[in-house]
């Protein structure tokens, strides 16, 4: 009994009250589930994201410039060969992992299931986004003679069906030694007025916090350790939805390595000043990566003496890291974004409300905000049409449309 009082104590603190209705109407065995779920929840944390959300993010304190970045396509072709040499030594000494980053809701593509699940409509005959990346991944180890490591991040949320799905397919014929599959850690959703949602089991609704949360799930669920066990030097993370992600880029690799960095990235030049993508800077001296969210239109529009966007270059989450890199940012704290999603809840009277609009505040950390633990990034400018083609939302921009398009494009290309 102490127990609920408390519960409901703080819960009061925090405003919480349409929480304390729900529990006193649970019978015993949902009651203690859902208290033991919000001991667990640091509910001043989420009150201060809230307080949070109300804030603009502002750089008038920050020092920016543009950052520089080798462009693929002018490297002179010994520069070209002896990263390729130096990438490829790396893979085919078994030093080299790869991470997915599959733990996203994938709330815009609305498909149900994990994105990687999802069936892109190519040749005919359709592709799921994970046949995609083991294709990559397959076509990588039998070019270097490995088997390169590959470890897929899952949320709470979707771990389940992921393990199913890749169980049923076989893995799509990837050695399943290789696959390590871990999850991520969550946050609780919270409404317009910083109430938590509750879900259909009745408990407090919560979600994947952001693909920044990659490097502490890597290091709390011992995906770290056995990289090291396995003796991996450099790991390479990526995302789930892009079609044309390369999973072994060597040329990065070998740029990384000569250029003794500690972490390298891929971009492509953004497509106009307004593209929904994150871009590169320096702030402070320091790698950064702008979310297009909060990057000032000025910014995005501004052009150099050659008319070219100064803040052009794009991240495309295909990121290289040492690990030691990995080590020293999965023990550092990552700060909270708050992106406004759409996301269904139970009201007070129990009914299932699915919306229409977007309805809800989710905290993710993002991956690129670990950049400025480092003095330096080596980026590396891909091609859109070889490099880039995400699935993000259901109809238009970036969608399974235009990824069909560039998928079926380039490989056409290689034909
Ligand atoms: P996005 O930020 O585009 O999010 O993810 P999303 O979940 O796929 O889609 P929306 O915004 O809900 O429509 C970019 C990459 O980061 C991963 C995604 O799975 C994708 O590979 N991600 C995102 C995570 O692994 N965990 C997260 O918490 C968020």
């Amino acid at each position: 009994m102490d127990k609920m009082q408390d519960t409901i104590d703080i819960l009061k603190q925090y405003n919480q009250d349409h929480v304390i209705k729900l529990l006193k109407k649970l019978d015993e065995n949902k009651r203690e589930e859902l208290i033991k779920q919000i001991e667990n929840i640091d509910l001043h944390q989420i009150a201060e994201l809230y307080e949070n959300t109300k804030k603009e993010i502002e750089f008038k304190e920050s020092k920016i410039e543009p950052i520089k970045y080798l462009d693929k396509e002018t490297l002179t072709e010994k520069q070209r060969k002896r990263y390729d040499e130096l990438g490829e030594k790396i893979i085919r000494n078994g030093k080299y992992a790869v991470v997915t980053m599959a733990g996203g809701q994938g709330t815009r593509l609305g498909h149900t299931g994990p994105k990687g699940t999802f069936k892109l409509d190519v040749y005919g005959k359709g592709k799921y986004l994970f046949e995609i990346l083991i294709e990559n991944l397959k076509e990588a180890n039998q070019k270097y003679e490995t088997t390169i490591p590959w470890y897929i991040m899952t949320s709470k949320e979707n771990n389940e069906e992921t393990v199913k799905f890749l169980k049923k397919h076989k893995y799509f014929g990837y050695d399943k030694n290789y696959i390590t599959i871990f999850t991520q850690s969550e946050l609780p959703l919270i409404d317009i007025n910083g109430k938590l949602l509750i879900g259909k089991n009745f408990k407090i609704k919560e979600a994947s916090d952001g693909n920044g949360g990659t490097y502490s799930s890597l290091r709390a669920s011992g995906a770290l350790a056995d990289m090291k066990e396995r003796g991996i030097q450099w790991v390479f993370i990526g995302a789930i939805d892009n079609a044309l992600l390369k999973m072994a880029d060597v040329t990065l690799l070998g740029m990384a390595k000569e250029k003794k960095v500690q972490i390298a990235s891929k971009s492509v030049v953004k497509a106009n000043p307004h593209e929904k993508v994150g871009v590169f800077c320096k702030m402070n001296g320091h790698p950064k990566v702008i979310e297009y969210a909060e990057l000032p239109e000025k910014m995005a529009e501004e052009v150099d003496k050659k008319g070219q966007l100064k803040y052009g270059e794009s991240h495309i989450m295909c990121n290289l890291y040492t690990i030691e890199a990995i080590e020293k940012i999965s023990q550092e704290p990552l700060m909270y974004h708050c992106a406004f999603k759409k996301n269904s809840y139970i009201d007070e009277d129990g009914k299932e409300i699915i919306p229409e609009e977007p309805n809800s505040y989710k905290f993710e950390s993002f991956i690129f905000d670990a950049f400025e633990f480092f003095d330096d990034i080596a980026i590396l400018r891909g091609k859109r049409e070889d490099d880039f083609a995400p699935i993000k939302n259901k109809e238009g921009v970036d969608s399974p449309k235009t990824a069909k398009e560039l998928y079926e494009k380039f490989w056409n290309r290689q034909k």
